[in-house]
């Protein structure tokens, strides 16, 4: 079959980085091919350049049988190729239906046509199963599964011939990426190609067509069978080893175990109520013992976080760490009483993105550097250092400016500003930790998310990946509808049961 793309020989240098050595990559009309590879292998890059967003060294791209320079996203909007970026772009301010519509070409449009693009993007959205999302509302105020919602509404409103999906599925839950499939299914039944981005091989296998694989910037496998390539050997092409993605053992007892027998109580939640997202929440979090929420996107369990860290104020019920009463709505307060936050966007929540990788990670330990004059850098970068190396951040340099780094590596960076300094850190708060992040490094996560909870720390996270929470937590809590609906050990649970508590009920 004729190829819809083809990318031959592409190269791309940034400072000090070989980003793309020479990558080929082939696309038919009608499929779903899948791009694999580690953090920083060069992913989003290639599809960058494939967006006109970044201009390549050198190589040769050619489009429907015309060889096509995508001077700009424009232009490559133009030529029929609609990419969806892993970090979305969109603005917070407009609305969705603005969003939808931004710099298209149909969307001169001044106030008497507002209404014509509003039906417009009712349509779009109605179409992703999403007709619920008001195209007036501004996306700075939807979730992280509605904002990508907008971004693929936006995608689709080109009428592309290719559709480039830069992780997807990172910010969904598992019923909405049941609803993202069937989106690609008809998309691609239609003839469209979709070159699809995820660390969730299990995806691959369900929707992928063909597989090409990255490593350091170049293709080491492509355009392999989807369904009949085992996920060892795509593993071991991406890293270049065996990887033991296990989970760490729990401790045998007292330290972590189940109950967390003789632990002091870090958390104690009561009746925490938030009207409209959460209602009558309590729970405890022991010293040492690692908590795992399970539940929807829109289930409440974000919220029931930020309203824990503070960075939402509840209606009602309170928060207690270590026995005492915190502010509620304050995180400063919570921050002083030795709680620590990793929220769900890193980009806009997380992460001074122009300030290095030691800024960032050092952001939370300020007031401990701040205190020793001169010599405090040096200890600081020591540190800084010391957490590049654990979390095996790429490239490993304390001075690159974070948005320099892949995504998975930003979320790295996101981490390591709280495990710098957990002298003082009594609560850890996690929200999908491991995001954008690849098998060989998640495994590393969980190592250390397991390793602080020896020390004695406190951790309540959640997860979109049901094995993760169950691997990973000592306790698991079901959240539906804003409710706890199930509290009970990790271990006698399975992942069927969970998926069944998380949805009973639900319309899907
Ligand atoms: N604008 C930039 N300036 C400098 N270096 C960059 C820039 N963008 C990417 N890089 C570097 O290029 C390499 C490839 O990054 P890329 O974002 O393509 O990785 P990726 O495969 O998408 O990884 P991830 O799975 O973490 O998203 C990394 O080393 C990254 O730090
Ligand atoms: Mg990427």
């Amino acid at each position: 079959m004729e190829p819809l793309l083809l990318m031959r020989g592409i190269a791309k240098q940034f400072p000090g980085v070989r980003a793309l050595d020479g990558v080929d990559l082939d696309v038919r009309p009608g499929e779903v091919h899948c791009l694999l590879g580690q953090n920083g292998a060069g992913k989003s890059t290639l599809i960058k350049v494939l967006a006109g967003a970044h201009q390549p060294d050198e190589g040769e791209i050619v489009f429907a049988g015309e060889p096509v320079r995508l001077a700009g996203p424009t232009a490559a909007m133009r030529a029929g190729i609609a990419t969806i970026y892993q970090e979305l772009d969109l603005v917070d301010g407009l609305s969705v239906a603005e969003n939808i519509f931004l710099g298209h070409e149909r969307a001169r449009f001044g106030f008497t046509r507002r209404a014509e693009a509003e039906r417009a993007a009712r349509e779009l959205l109605g179409r992703l199963g999403h007709g619920e999302i008001p195209p007036r509302r501004e996306v700075g105020r939807l979730p992280a599964a509605g904002k990508q919602v907008v971004s693929m509404a936006r995608a689709l409103s080109h009428d592309a011939r290719l559709i480039v999906m830069d992780e997807p599925s990172a910010a969904l839950a598992h019923d909405e990426v049941g609803n993202l499939f069937r989106i690609i299914r008809e998309l691609t039944g239609a003839g469209v190609a979709v070159v699809y981005i995820s660390h969730r091989l299990e995806e691959i296998r369900e929707i992928g067509d063909r597989v090409t694989v990255l490593k350091d910037g170049r293709a080491v496998a492509g355009g392999l069978p989807a369904r009949t390539t085992s996920t060892e050997e795509i593993v071991a092409m991406m890293t270049g080893r065996d990887v033991e993605y296990a989970f760490p053992e729990r401790p045998k007892s007292g330290a972590s175990g189940a109950s967390g027998e003789g632990r002091a109580e870090v958390l104690r939640v009561e009746g925490l109520t938030l009207p409209g997202a959460f209602e009558d929440v309590s729970l405890t979090v022991r010293a040492g013992e690692i908590v795992g929420l399970a539940g929807l996107v829109g289930s409440g369990r974000s919220e029931i976080l930020e309203a824990v860290y503070g960075a939402r104020r509840p209606a009602r019920g309170r928060v207690l760490v270590d026995g005492r009463p915190v502010r509620p709505g304050d995180t400063r307060a919570a921050v002083r009483r030795g709680m620590g936050m990793a929220p769900e966007e890193r980009k806009s929540q997380a992460l001074l993105m122009n300030e290095t990788v030691a800024g960032n990670v050092s952001v939370a330990g300020l007031s401990r550097y701040a205190s020793f004059g001169w010599l405090s850098r040096r200890r600081e970068l020591a540190d800084v250092h010391r957490q590049i190396e654990a979390l095996d951040i790429r490239p490993p340099d304390p001075g690159r400016p974070v948005v320099t780094l892949s995504g998975g590596n930003q979320q790295k960076v996101v981490l390591a500003r709280w495990l710098l300094d957990p002298a003082g850190l009594r609560l850890l708060i996690l929200d999908e930790p491991t995001r954008g992040v690849d098998v060989g490094a998640r495994a590393e996560l969980y190592a250390v998310i397991r390793e602080l909870a020896g020390r004695g720390i406190g951790v309540l996270l959640v997860s979109s990946e049901v094995p993760e929470v169950l691997g990973l937590a000592d306790r698991v809590l079901v959240v539906r509808d804003g409710r706890v609906v199930h509290t009970g050990d990790a271990r006698g649970l399975d992942e069927s049961a969970v998926l069944n508590m998380i949805m009973e009920g639900s319309a899907l």
